[in-house]
């Protein structure tokens, strides 16, 4: 079977690139444990070069990029992140939308990524679960509105991740259980297969983030169709994300 995708968003850590040395030096450790997966780096802007030269066994990411046109000051372009090295992007992160960022400019930004080179890595999930299930209509709609626009074809290079905001930032125990991690994914499969058929539908690998840590990642990982995981606060935790790449190496 394919390795699972691990991929680690940094946000705005660590604090100092002494700091990330620090953290990178720990990761190399397990150098041979990060190979069995799939390990995609998404750390601060200043940090990408410095990643890439120490870091030779992970794919790097971006945290998000700029879809502006013409000249703009302070703004990176999906062609340069690709020119040093990026290999996907993600987009529409929730502590982005919180920003004002919307499905319209998400979407925008999924073709500029795959227009890149890069492959998308499109956030999406509900901020509030419900018993009646109107959490999968949000699901739906935003899904369907993020990759508006988007062809079949480059649809195979977009990877969704999973996020429900509620579960983001906290802890294992806040987190999705693998039952409604299983349930959620089948319905993902089932709107992209709604939005580009079946045969492109099943190549979209989805992942899960939100508070994934080594209590309930190999559980999540078992238990539930996910082809991977986006782990924030637990990625800054050398011991914490070793047990995460462990446990996914053991599905
Ligand atoms: P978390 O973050 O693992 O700290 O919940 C995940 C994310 O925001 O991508």
């Amino acid at each position: 079977m394919a390795k699972l995708i691990l991929v680690a968003n940094w946000k705005n850590h660590p604090a100092s690139q002494e700091e990330a040395l620090t953290l990178i030096k720990e990761l190399n450790r397990k150098k041979e444990l990060y190979k069995k997966v799939n390990l995609f780096i998404a750390p601060p802007d200043p940090y990408l070069d410095f990643v890439a030269s120490k870091v030779p066994y992970a794919k790097l990411s971006t945290q998000d990029f700029s879809h502006a046109k013409g000249t703009n000051t302070g703004e990176v372009s999906a062609e340069i992140y690709k020119s040093l090295g990026a290999r996907l992007s993600i987009i529409g992160h929730s502590e982005r939308r919180a920003l004002g960022e919307t499905d319209e400019i998400v979407s925008e930004k999924v073709r500029a990524a795959i227009k890149s080179g890069l492959i998308a890595l499109l956030c999406v999930g509900e901020a509030e679960r419900d018993a009646e299930g109107e959490h999968f209509e949000f699901l739906r709609r935003q899904i369907k509105a993020s990759l508006s626009g988007l062809s079949a074809k480059a649809a195979t290079s977009v990877i969704l991740a999973y996020e429900p905001v509620w579960a983001i930032g906290k802890s294992a125990k806040d987190a999705i259980n693998p039952r409604d991690l299983h349930e959620s994914i089948i319905f993902i499969r089932k709107v992209l297969t709604e939005i580009f058929g079946r045969s492109v539908a099943e190549k979209i690998f989805v992942l899960y983030g939100g508070s994934v840590e080594p209590t309930n990642a190999g559980v999540l990982a078992k238990e539930s169709s996910v082809d991977g995981f986006l782990v924030g606060h637990a990625s800054l935790k050398p011991k914490q994300f070793e047990q995460i790449a462990l446990s996914m190496t053991q599905k």
